[in-house]
């Protein structure tokens, strides 16, 4: 594990002041662009999932960064995955809850039979920031009544207490800042 963590830390950028003065922007693109290391990030959470879940339904991510890494997660862990998006994105009836990010406001939208009462999902995004987002999922899966398990990360951003605002659910991140 600590390698893997270790390539993966030499993997993730800062770009001070974007996509605003006062953000300090963590880049996961590198992660992407080499295969080793996304590799280390799914082999990561799996373990994560296997060591922590006896059974998982359905991966849930969340637009758009968490498409990146949900699908990848949910074939190694032979589950399926389910979208939750911006409003206005998905087709047929939907589910929506509105929230607020660190730098603006949106509105997570997913279709109404995208996940059945009962379902045990994990979440899964790139980045945990106010928490804003994934609150707003975890809302979605209640209104849907989904099982929430837990949440999973790569980057956890700490200064901003996103834990606090989606408990009691658990978020489990990779690495933190
Ligand atoms: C970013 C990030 C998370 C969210 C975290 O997405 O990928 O989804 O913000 O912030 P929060 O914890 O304060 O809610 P963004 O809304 O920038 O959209 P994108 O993934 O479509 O780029
Ligand atoms: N980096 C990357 N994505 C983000 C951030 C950040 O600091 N905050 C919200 N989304």
């Amino acid at each position: 594990g600590e390698s893997k963590l270790q390539l993966l830390r030499s993997h993730i950028r800062a770009f001070p002041d974007f996509p605003k003065k006062g953000i300090v922007f963590r880049d996961i693109c590198p992660i992407l662009k080499d295969a080793a290391v996304l590799k280390a990030v799914i082999d990561l959470f799996e373990e994560h999932v296997r060591n922590s879940h006896q059974h998982v339904d359905l991966i849930v991510g969340l637009d758009a960064r968490g498409f990146l890494f949900g699908p990848l997660l949910a074939q190694r862990l032979g589950v399926g995955f389910v979208l939750v998006r911006k409003k206005g994105k998905l087709p047929g009836p939907t589910v929506s809850v509105a929230y607020d990010l660190e730098y603006g406001k949106a509105e997570a939208e997913m279709q109404a039979d995208a996940v059945a009462p009962g379902q045990k999902v994990l979440l899964i995004d790139d980045l945990l920031a106010t928490g804003g987002t994934l609150k707003a999922a975890c809302d979605l899966m209640r209104k849907m009544q989904a099982e929430v398990l837990g949440c999973m990360v790569v980057i956890e951003l700490k200064e901003l207490n996103g834990i606090d605002k989606v408990q009691p659910h658990n978020v489990f991140s990779l690495v933190q800042y």
